[in-house]
């Protein structure tokens, strides 16, 4: 059966719903991702798609060439071949209380995309020299183990298995454990070149993230990506005393967490100094975490973002001085780990070229747009040409539960997605 993309989201309405933060929350190898998955299997195996999950978690499903074309099955004995594909496809996991979009829009769209594309191989409109493969890559926002984009960094090299498998999640499970828990080796997880070798392109589909195409006047309904912002993850763990809250004097006091308080300021205050760039402090964790506790560590996260990566590299340094006079101040000390840095990504120009002709059949007067978002496709950028269409967000707002997009915009999106895949397809 063939589903429109709206009612493929449809299917994903109920499935992980955060009743406390609101939106959704599907933590990575959690619960509610892996019920998105297997809801993505079955309809993926409901279409004829061959499933595999690799070493890494993320999942394939393929769309082999029909016996007839060159190189198939019928010629090759019983594998099929699987070289020169072209890939689509994007995450199933997300920030805590967020959108019902970021992700899924792009897997349920392949999905749909493949509909429309089945339907031409059938009537004869569409001869592929291609195999298709729609991937869903785990743990893309990092909000289980820190790290964003796991499954892309461990299968292109960018992360080590030994350091992926030691991370935590609040709870202190290790993601080795979480990968065990799901049937995968961890001793088997790592960098990937022949799996990737045999990729041509791959091309993501995501809600827009910010602004640009639902600001009044709207946008077309559709925009090819240019580049994503350089973007890197900082702890700073800021040591006091730990001590009671009613007999520690207020002069007495080493209070990690009023050196905390001012460093999220001092973010505010440098990052708005330097042009184009963001940085943010979105979550902080005092422990012991007790009200009437002064807290004996503080740790807090913060996310900074910027075209240039030196300047990325100069505003953390500054940061980092920044938050040892703070630490001095209070009697307290701080130590800053980077937890992630991913430089910024330019797509390939002659993708991206390919993909604005297709989308222009779709929503004439498009657009260019670069990505303040980090995403998989930015992380498999350094291996296989990659590029990005972004679908119409009206409210401009994501990793939020307002991120929206209307259901006559997801379609322009699966329109224009299966222009560009029908071009790749058949090159
Ligand atoms: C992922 O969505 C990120 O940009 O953090
Ligand atoms: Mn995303
Ligand atoms: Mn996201
Ligand atoms: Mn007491």
């Amino acid at each position: 059966m063939t589903k429109n993309v709206a009612q493929l989201m449809g299917d994903l309405e109920s499935i992980g719903r955060d009743p406390l933060r609101g939106g959704y929350s599907r933590p990575g190898f959690g619960t509610h991702e892996l019920t998105l998955l297997e809801w993505f299997v079955a309809e993926a195996e409901s279409r004829g798609l061959d499933i595999e999950r690799d070493r890494n978690g993320i999942t394939w499903a393929w769309w082999d060439l029909p016996e007839t074309a060159t190189g198939s099955a019928a010629d090759s004995g019983d594998k099929p071949n699987r070289a020169h594909a072209i890939a689509t496809g994007s995450h199933l996991d997300s920030v805590p209380g967020g959108g019902a979009f970021d992700g899924p829009l792009g897997v349920a769209s392949a999905l749909a995309s493949l509909d429309q594309l089945q339907e031409q191989e059938r009537n004869g409109t569409l001869r592929r020299t291609r195999p298709l493969v729609i991937a869903v890559f785990p743990e893309e926002e990092g909000s289980r183990f820190g790290v964003a984009c796991l499954g892309s960094r461990l299968i292109t090299g960018a992360i080590s298995p030994q350091r992926a498998l030691a991370l935590t999640d609040r709870d202190g499970s290790s993601f080795a454990d979480a990968a065990r828990a799901v049937g995968l080796n961890p001793e088997h997880m790592g960098a990937d070149p022949a799996r990737l070798s045999g990729l041509d392109a791959f091309l993501e589909l995501h809600v827009e993230q910010g602004k640009f195409l639902g600001k009044d006047p709207l946008g077309p309904a559709v925009a090819v990506a240019s580049s994503i912002l350089g973007h890197g993850r900082w702890r700073f763990s800021f040591a006091g005393q730990g001590n009671h809250a009613g007999t520690t004097l207020m002069a007495d006091r080493h209070d990690p967490m009023i050196a905390a308080a001012a460093f999220v300021v001092a973010v505010r205050d440098e990052v708005s100094a330097e042009s184009g760039a963001r940085g943010t402090v979105g979550r902080l964790e005092p422990i012991p975490g007790g009200t009437n506790v002064v807290a004996s560590r503080v740790d807090v996260w913060l996310d900074v973002r910027h075209p240039d990566d030196v300047v990325t590299a100069g505003l953390v340094e500054r940061l980092h001085h920044r938050a040892t006079a703070l630490a001095d101040a209070e009697g307290c000390t701080v130590t800053m780990s980077e937890e992630s840095m991913t430089g910024t990504v330019n797509f390939d120009g002659g993708l991206a070229r390919g993909l604005l002709n297709s989308v222009e059949r779709v929503a004439p007067g498009t657009q260019l747009l670069p990505s303040g978002a980090g995403h998989d496709a930015g992380i498999l950028a350094s291996v296989i040409p990659t590029g990005m269409i972004f679908t119409r967000n009206p409210t401009g707002i994501s990793h939020a539960p307002e991120e929206y997009v209307e259901d006559a915009d997801a379609q322009h999106g699966v329109d224009a997605l299966t222009l560009a895949l029908a071009d790749l397809l058949t090159e």
